[in-house]
């Protein structure tokens, strides 16, 4: 049996941090109100990192890469695919995905965007297992990157608050030992206008709106509902007890949502993963950038189980049991 295993992980944050406070600050500048008080009881939010003008989601992507390839110790020109899951890519084509392989000399490597909003980390690692486990690739990198500062409105103080900017990466190989027991990814495309960004270029305008917009409350109960489904999913489909799980890596949106799955799952919290406090929500980022903080500082172990998940726009959602 093929598994597909993470034999590196890496990430990159912008060197700018931006305080609730200054956050508040600045927004009052404008006439708009909110408060630390506000953000961190609704959110558990502290802080997040925001990238300079000058640093794009290629740039975040390639530095996350090359601290994973060296934690990995597989050389860039040995990777066969790269996927690069974001919502915010540098530009229409050449894909994201595509930067990345020149700025790496990975030769070898076939390259492709994957777009499926806060849920598109599970979706490519879903896509790379696919690829993996049917022996059209042995190594290849997943990298979440997200500029998502870019596609904020700074005057909506109901979204502007919530997300943040930086990129996280594995490096995937097959490995005949452990790796991913089981993994599902879904999505309801009936619900799409509760989370979107429905600007488009159309011969040379933008029509729609150019900035994220959520209906905050709905993309809550959702959001709760499908991690809690899909983490059982998951485990039924690899026969394990949820209470064996080392980590829960939930998507990092709101400390709300991840402490009502932990009290659904009957899980306590402890076992769950959280930097939506310094990192905020950075969508297909958050789940590599959490992974890493927890593997850097001794929590997750060879061995363990964990559960990742992601949630987000499309409707999209996913879990991922695997064994480190
Ligand atoms: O990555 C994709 C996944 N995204 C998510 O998971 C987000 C899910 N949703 C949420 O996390 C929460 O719904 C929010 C954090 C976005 C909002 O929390 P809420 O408890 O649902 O608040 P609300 O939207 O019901 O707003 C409550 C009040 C409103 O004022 P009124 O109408 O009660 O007077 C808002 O205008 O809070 C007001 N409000 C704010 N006040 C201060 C909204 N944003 C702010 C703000 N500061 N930044």
């Amino acid at each position: 049996m093929i598994y597909t295993r993470i034999v590196g992980s890496g990430s990159f944050l912008p060197s700018t941090v931006v305080s609730n406070n200054d956050l508040a600050k600045d927004l009052l500048c404008r006439g708009i109100h909110t408060s630390d008080d506000w953000i961190v009881q609704r959110t558990g939010i502290k802080q997040r990192y925001v990238a300079d003008v000058d640093v794009n989601t290629s740039h975040m992507a390639v530095e996350s890469a090359r601290m994973a390839l060296i934690d990995s110790g597989i050389d860039a020109s040995d990777i066969d695919l790269i996927i690069v899951a974001t919502s915010t890519p540098d530009c229409v084509f050449p894909s994201t995905a595509c930067v990345v392989q020149s700025k790496l000399n990975a030769s070898r490597a076939a390259a492709f965007d994957l777009q499926a909003a806060c849920s598109g980390f599970i979706y490519s690692l879903s896509t790379a297992e696919s690829f993996i486990c049917s022996g059209k690739a042995k190594n290849v990198l997943v990298i979440g990157a997200e500029k998502f500062s870019r596609i904020l409105d700074w005057n909506d103080r109901s979204t502007c608050v919530l997300f943040g900017d930086g990129a996280g990466a594995f490096v995937l190989t097959a490995s005949y030992d452990c790796g991913i027991l089981s993994s599902c990814i879904s999505s309801d495309g009936s619900i799409s206008d509760i989370l979107s960004v429905s600007g488009h270029f159309d011969r040379g305008n933008v029509n729609g709106c150019p900035f994220v917009r959520m209906d905050g409350q709905s993309v809550f109960k959702n959001a709760v509902y499908v991690l809690e489904e899909s983490a059982r999913a998951v485990c039924d489909k690899a026969c394990v007890d949820i209470n064996s799980i080392n980590w829960f890596i939930p998507h990092q949106a709101n400390i709300r949502i991840i402490k009502m799955l932990s009290r659904r799952l009957g899980i306590s919290n402890d076992k769950f993963v959280i930097t939506v406090d310094k990192h905020a929500n950075t969508s297909a980022a958050s789940i590599p950038l959490a992974f890493n903080v927890a593997k850097l500082d001794g929590r997750i172990k060879n061995g363990d189980l964990v559960l990742i998940q992601g949630v987000g726009g499309g409707f999209t959602w996913g879990s991922l049991l695997v064994r480190i």
